[in-house]
């Protein structure tokens, strides 16, 4: 077995004799001695091989990303390197085995390489080798390592829950495992293991956690993968406030032992219409401020027929000031953030300037001097600061200044890096409207219990009804979510009645686990973190391929296998599958 790390050496080891093992990083030639950079997982330690040397040949023929084993002696250096650990040292070689020789590299390996990504993933076992990427997975693993800890001090179960299952309510498309015992029949993979864990719960289990992949075929973002990996949490006997503190004690322990950062508990809560209200987002990103103000008041009665027919529609005319930057956005810049808004379906972006005690801009001269100067009190705008306006639906509106407001928050640097701001986003709606479907959906899923006082609403005001749902926010991702379950029967039915589900065809859904809460439910409630994205959080990138070994891509498949791919017609025939042409039967 390997013996040592490369960085357990320094200055204090001078004259030992050390035998080393790695990857040839670098290699020059040098004045007639042969410099080798030996990375190992640790890092880099400098290898010096010698005219007189026996094995002077074999280093000088050594191929970039080559494996050997050397043993030598810790010397000093002349000239120090301070920028790596070992850099006060090298170890000038007596013995030298290569243990296999690199081939031509299809990219460099390095942390400032150009390679594209989809070369990168081809070469997933190479790219691993870039000191940014292992460390993210070491992170990763010690993240398991604090959370594993933290529930077992706190006596909770670590139990696995099946990967071939039935398909779950979770919102998303499951992937499907075709039975070849069972033909024409399907496994579903996992969206999450809700229910099991609540079956679990049934079961008398009482606190359940389980560190699970989970499976979902939606559509692909920078912080999506098809398959993740979910802390899964559920307690019994717990409300809303029960589950959130847990958490957060398991937060506290992860920023303090992965970030030596101490959170201050307890977190802030944010109600969601007010997460919307103020930001457009249900996960908003408080780093920075930058509020969406309304102006419905200021242009109630106003000239301007855009934003008249936008208030007589009940509308939203809202606005973002972007402080002392007006000088930074000329009126191309502007055009492109208008363009910008129009992806998040806003009809249009109205501005105003403000400078040496005059405004100007787009709609400059269809507002009167009043709404002008109502406009600068309530907003506190002073010089040289930026309004960008929305006037559109509620939903358009707040959405479109959400996402700008990050937009300019990124453009103009405003963003500390090296800051954490959690909140936890309450009091969601039980349901939204789908205009698509032109009827109300649950926004989780059904078995979100819903705000006592709620209850009585479920059939008739299912705009107005609550739910005992939670996420936690983190810089502006949803870092995890949850919710208290409905345990009693009653309540169950009349959810599925307020979803347009008869008895029946709730039992044809979910029939065994409709089942299990007959026999006794204890109130239960939990909620599961993303690892993928708090690993991304803990690290600082917004790639989440970055701290997963082997991803896929945007497409959901694996550069590197090439899966998925196509199969056997024999191993279709034992499933009994037939594949067809697109569009044919
Ligand atoms: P939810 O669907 O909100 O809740 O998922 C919980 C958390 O999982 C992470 N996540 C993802 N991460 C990477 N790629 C994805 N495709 C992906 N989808 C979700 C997010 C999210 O907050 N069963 C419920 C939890 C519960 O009610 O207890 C659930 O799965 O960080």
């Amino acid at each position: 077995m390997k013996k040592c790390n490369n960085v357990e050496f320094n200055i204090n080891n001078v004259g030992q004799t050390v035998e080393l093992c790695g990857w040839v990083s670098k290699k020059r030639n040098l004045g007639g001695l042969v410099f080798i950079d030996l990375r190992d997982r640790s890092g880099i330690i400098q290898l010096v091989v010698r005219p007189e040397n026996k094995f002077y040949e074999l280093a000088s023929s050594l191929k970039t990303e080559s494996v050997i084993k050397a043993t030598g002696e810790v010397v000093e250096r002349e000239s120090k390197n301070s920028k790596i650990p070992t850099g006060e040292i090298e170890v000038i070689v007596t013995d030298l085995v290569l243990e296999s020789m690199a081939g031509d590299l299809p990219f460099e390996i390095s942390d400032d390489t150009t390679a594209l990504e989809d070369t990168r993933l081809k070469y997933r076992y190479l790219d691993l080798r870039r000191p940014t990427l292992k460390s993210n997975l070491m992170v990763r693993s010690k993240l398991m390592n604090v959370i594993r800890n933290f529930f077992y001090e706190e006596e909770f179960v670590e139990v696995e829950t099946p990967v071939l299952c039935k398909s779950t309510p979770e919102g998303a498309r499951d992937y499907l495992v075709p039975s070849r015992v069972n033909h024409g029949k399907f496994y579903a993979l996992p969206q999450s293991p809700q229910i099991f864990k609540q079956l679990l719960m049934i079961g008398g289990m009482e606190k359940y956690y389980q560190i699970a992949k989970c499976f979902r075929d939606e559509d692909l973002r920078a912080d999506r993968q098809p398959e993740f990996t979910q802390v899964d949490v559920e307690m019994s006997f717990v409300d809303e406030d029960d589950v959130i503190s847990t958490t957060e004690r398991l937060l506290a322990k992860v920023f303090k032992e992965m970030k030596g950062i101490e959170l201050s508990l307890p977190l802030q809560r944010m109600k969601y219409v007010d997460a919307i209200r103020d930001y457009g987002s249900d996960k908003p990103d408080l780093r920075f401020g930058m509020k969406i103000q309304s102006l419905n008041d200021i242009f109630k009665n106003t000239e301007f027929t855009v934003f008249q027919n936008v208030l007589n529609a009940n509308g939203e005319v809202g606005c973002i000031v972007g402080k002392n930057c007006a000088d930074k956005y000329s009126r191309k810049e502007i055009d492109k953030l208008t363009e910008y808004v129009k992806t998040y379906r806003a009809s249009g972006l109205a501005w105003l300037k403000y400078s040496e005690g005059e405004f100007s801009g787009s709609i400059r001269k269809v507002v009167t001097e009043e709404e002008l100067h109502a406009m600068k009190e309530q907003l506190e705008i002073e010089e040289n600061d930026l309004i960008l306006i929305v006037a559109d639906k509620y939903n358009v509106t707040k959405t479109a200044l959400g996402e700008l407001r990050i937009k300019l928050a990124r453009d103009l640097d405003l963003i500390d890096k090296n800051d954490y701001k959690l909140l936890w986003v309450v009091d969601f709606p039980s349901f939204e409207y789908s205009e698509e479907e032109g009827r109300f959906m649950a926004c989780h899923h059904p078995f979100t219990a819903p705000k006592d006082e709620d209850i009585d609403k479920l059939l008739n005001d299912k705009a107005n009804c609550y739910s005992k749902a939670y996420d936690i926010v983190i810089n502006g991702y949803e870092a995890g979510g949850g919710s208290i379950r409905i345990h009693q029967a009653d309540v169950q039915a009349k959810m599925f009645e307020a979803l347009g589900f008869t008895l029946e065809q709730a039992k044809e859904k979910f029939g065994f686990f409709l089942e299990a809460f007959n026999y006794g439910t204890p109130p239960h409630g939990g909620l599961a973190l993303g690892l993928d994205r708090l690993t991304m959080l803990l690290v600082g990138t917004e790639n989440i391929r970055d701290v997963i070994a082997f991803p896929k891509t945007a497409s959901a498949s694996c550069l590197m296998s090439e899966c998925p791919n196509l199969v056997d017609d024999k191993q279709l025939q034992e499933l009994g599958i037939n594949i067809t042409e697109k569009g044919q039967k």
